[in-house]
């Protein structure tokens, strides 16, 4: 039986990780700590803290003695670290709260894991802490380009990405100085059901079903791997359970893609549940699908993203190899689901 705090898990990954966890290893105990920005929805796990199935916190992984105070009044023994500043468009206009949580904040949670778990003097205990990080952090690839594997160089270009990477290195710090026993998986873009309406998924299929305009920035060539949420869930677990410390795993779902053609897609995915389902011409008047147009006709290329990283892949094999971790979503599966997902919980993207 596992302790857990979830820092983050009000977010996006993290409520879609806090639900995994409960109903995979009832017998755990869970922890949430999360402050609640703009991104953070405390309904998203009411469920489960009714239910008695977790206990939330409302506070700031900025704050040292509040994080030890969890750490050693519940005897939590793994700390899986999902909060952070993390939209990039956020962090070109004001990076000061990406330094502030993502590396600060970081940096607090590991000093307050080595007191809590290591002691005064670095004597060794049962724990385990669990980094989520991102594949922004090696920057940019060509097309001629492999993939980036857990060894490429970091090469971060935005002020999220920095922030993020230099969150990775104290991680590794703190294992190669203290020993502290960390892991962190290194991920491609997720999606999926409870993602703010801010990027590009659910940015589209929002717009779609309310007949707004789809903005596509540049000329959409950008490329993307895109990750269903639950497989990165499922990878997360697979490095709780399997891997080993120190180690960084890259977690992708092998569905690498051009924004304008993930866009085209989820445009003829909604078309096609406006043909399978009437009822949604009543519940979505003014998407373009209701009138018996196209979704894709709402399409409209905008300024490019300053900066703007043109395409990042990863490498899975040491996951595959080391882990058996596949992801279990393609693009089309993946789409239906979180396309289902948002007809069927307006209010709470609207
Ligand atoms: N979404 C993606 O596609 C993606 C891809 C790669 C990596 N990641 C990483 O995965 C993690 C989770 O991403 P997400 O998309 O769920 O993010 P999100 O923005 O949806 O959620 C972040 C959560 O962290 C909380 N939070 C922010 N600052 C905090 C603080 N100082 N103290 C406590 N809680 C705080 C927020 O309230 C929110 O609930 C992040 O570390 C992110 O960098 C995300």
């Amino acid at each position: 039986m596992r302790r857990l705090l979830i820092t983050g898990g009000a977010g996006f990954i993290g409520t879609n990780f806090t639900h995994y966890w409960a109903d995979k290893y009832s017998e755990d105990k869970i922890i949430v700590l999360d402050v609640l920005t703009y991104a953070g929805n405390r309904a998203n796990i009411a469920k489960l803290e009714a239910d008695s199935r977790i206990q939330f916190v409302q506070g700031n992984i900025c704050e040292q003695e509040l994080v030890i105070s969890i750490l050693t009044n519940n005897r939590i023994d793994t700390i899986v670290h999902f909060a952070a500043e993390s939209h990039v468009d956020r962090s070109i206009i004001e990076p000061n709260c990406f330094i502030q949580t993502n590396i600060v904040g970081t940096h607090t949670l590991l000093c307050a894991a080595r007191e809590a778990w290591l002691g005064r003097d670095n004597s060794p205990s049962n724990h385990l802490f669990h980094h989520v990080s991102t594949d922004e952090v090696y920057g940019t690839l060509d097309l001629s380009e492999p993939p980036c594997s857990e060894h490429s160089p970091y090469a971060p270009n935005s002020p999220y990405a920095a922030s993020k990477a230099a969150s990775d290195h104290l991680i590794r710090s703190y294992h190669q100085t203290y020993g502290l026993n960390v892991t962190t998986s290194t991920c491609s873009n997720n999606y999926g059901p409870y993602q703010f309406p801010e990027k590009l998924i659910p940015l589209v299929i929002a717009n779609a079903l309310t007949g707004e305009v789809l903005p596509v920035y540049g000329d959409g060539s950008n490329r993307r791997d895109w990750l269903y949420v639950t497989d990165h869930c499922q990878g997360i677990d697979l490095i709780i359970n399997k891997g080993l410390a120190g180690e960084t795993y890259n977690i992708g779902g092998n569905t690498e893609r051009a924004n304008i053609d993930v866009v085209k897609q989820i445009c003829a995915e909604i078309d096609n549940f406006f043909d399978s389902r009437s009822e949604l011409k009543k519940t979505f008047p003014d998407a373009p699908a209701a009138k018996g147009n196209e979704t894709e006709s709402l399409i409209r290329f905008v300024k490019d993203r300053p900066g703007h990283d043109w395409r990042y892949a990863l490498d899975i094999t040491k996951s595959m190899n080391e882990l058996t971790y596949a992801p279990q979503e393609d693009l089309h599966s993946g789409l239906i689901r979180t396309i289902d997902w948002m007809i069927d919980n307006v209010s709470w993207w609207k």
